[in-house]
């Protein structure tokens, strides 16, 4: 825990004094307690104090929901004493947060887009990439080589020669720039939206863009140190239920509940997990999609939910169940989404923790993003060669723009909260998303990406779109070393597979 949090300092371009470390390794939620203390960090103080420690733990409201928070999450939210006591979750983020009261629309979408600049330059500034660095506004006073960041507004082709202008915005102003081509800066596609550093060549003559020389994203840190538990502690990772569809595979799901029952050939891998994480789509909604009450077997909705809290009940009672809404659920739909309402969650079990969409949390110190990934059917047609069948690569280019869902105006509703809740922070050591109905496992600088499989056979409307799913996977991560093993229940092979990552 110790390295992990200076990691995450240093990546913050913070320095944390012993004494503030010390203090920060009792608090019951560092990880927690460390973001805070990133969000009210100064750009010019560059250190983190024991008293500044203080000041989130004691004096601020912010420490005290903090605090309030988890003991609801740890009473009211896991109603097995003995499971709340020992459980070793601890929760980051919640990518949910109220409505600024009286914002009109517009002025709210002002206030998203301002949080999502302000936490993103946050990362970027720094980077000695990025010397020379001035807002877009004082620009026009620069000669040779200068620096900016800004959110993508718009991204066109020249007509004859098929450059790039993208124009960029930050806080103050809005500029046009150049992108040659065929230059390394053209290589990634620009998504509107997203939040860049650019390195600018300035022009010699009036009337010239600058142009771009160097593009950087906010990124995840490289090569850092992976956090271990001390024994082996395994996580079960499963997606998209979609319980109330005729299409739900309950052959497959009762193979898998027998096998975390240790009724199947790995009992010894079975018994070493703890806990399940759920993606989103629990159920299969109502009204989602047009005539999706052929696909039914359950056409209302609390019923769906009820049947969700039966087949929860049949995976062992010792797990502790993490769950998100996915964009069937009966939620609003605008991300980021709250968490399952009361009258819902009084249907599932005690030992199931039910978290709004996206959120960030830590299970023994490894910190894992569970996003259901509506922003797919966004950023897929987007980025050129990206598709549902390796929903991974998409997930990298997530971590490389700290951001789960940028675009504006798509498929993908976002609410208009005063926070942007669908930045990345903490960089996670697992991403998990569903929504693709595909099972993809991968890396990115040290993260592990999954891509949770589904429960749901193909559907007419699937069939439809061109989405072929491959259900009944499972991938089982060992917490101790991030090492991975994925399951196949679908009783094609054999009933459980392996295989390593
Ligand atoms: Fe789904
Ligand atoms: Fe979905």
């Amino acid at each position: 825990m110790r390295d992990h949090l200076v990691a995450y300092f240093e990546a913050h371009h913070l320095l944390v004094e012993s004494d503030a470390l010390q203090l920060l390794l009792k608090v019951p939620q560092p990880l927690a307690v460390s973001r805070q203390l990133v969000e009210r960090a100064l750009s010019d103080h560059p250190f983190v104090t024991r008293e500044m420690v203080e000041a989130v733990i004691l004096s601020t409201d912010l420490g005290r929901s903090q605090a309030i928070r988890s003991a609801e999450m740890s009473s009211a939210l896991l109603r097995t004493p003995r499971l709340a006591a020992s459980l070793p979750f601890e929760l980051l983020r919640e990518g949910f947060s109220a409505v600024v009261p009286g914002q009109q629309p517009l002025a709210a979408y002002g206030s998203l887009f301002a949080s999502r600049f302000e936490q993103l330059s946050k990362m970027l500034r720094g980077r000695p990439e990025l010397s020379g660095l001035r807002p877009v506004s004082e620009l026009g006073t620069a000669e040779g080589s200068a620096a900016v960041i800004g959110m993508i507004r718009d991204v066109r082709q020249t007509p004859e020669k098929h450059h790039l202008i993208l124009t960029l915005e930050d806080d103050g102003g809005a500029v046009e720039v150049l992108v040659l081509k065929d230059s390394a800066p053209a290589q990634v596609p620009y998504l509107d939206d997203e939040v860049v550093g650019l390195r600018l060549a300035m022009p010699k003559e009036r009337g010239r863009l600058p142009r771009v020389t160097h593009v950087l994203r906010p990124d995840v840190p490289s090569g850092r140190e992976r956090k271990r538990t001390e024994s082996p502690v395994r996580v079960i990772f499963l997606s998209d239920l979609h319980i109330g569809s005729r299409s739900f595979l309950a052959d497959e799901w009762g193979r898998m509940t027998d096998f975390l029952h240790g009724k199947g050939p790995r009992p010894e891998l079975a018994r070493e997990i703890q806990h399940v994480v759920i993606a989103g789509d629990l159920v299969d909604g109502i009204g989602i999609y047009p005539n999706q009450e052929r696909d039914l077997a359950i056409g209302d909705v609390f019923e769906q939910y009820e049947e969700l809290g039966r087949r929860l009940r049949e995976l062992p009672e010792r797990l502790h169940v993490v769950v998100v809404p996915g964009n069937h659920d009966a939620v609003c739909p605008a991300e980021p989404q709250p968490a399952l309402p009361r009258e819902i969650r009084s249907a599932l079990p005690e030992n199931v923790h039910s978290l709004g969409n996206p959120s960030t949390f830590a299970l023994h110190s490894v910190v894992i993003e569970a996003y259901h990934g509506r922003s797919f059917d966004d950023l897929i047609p987007a980025i050129p060669g990206a598709s549902y069948a390796r929903p991974t690569e998409v997930m990298k280019r997530m971590l490389a723009m700290r951001h789960l869902a940028p675009m504006y105006g798509g498929r993908t509703p976002l609410a208009p909260l005063a926070r942007d809740g669908m930045v990345i922070d903490p960089g996670p050591d697992i991403l998990v998303t569903g929504h693709a109905h595909t099972f993809g496992v991968d890396q990115y600088r040290g993260v592990l990406l999954l891509n949770a499989s589904t429960w749901q056979a193909e559907t007419e409307y699937q069939r439809m779109r061109n989405v072929s799913p491959v259900p009944a996977r499972a991938a089982v991560v060992n917490l101790a070393d991030l090492t991975l093993e994925a399951l196949d229940f679908s009783g094609r092979e054999s009933e459980v597979g392996g295989a390593a990552a």
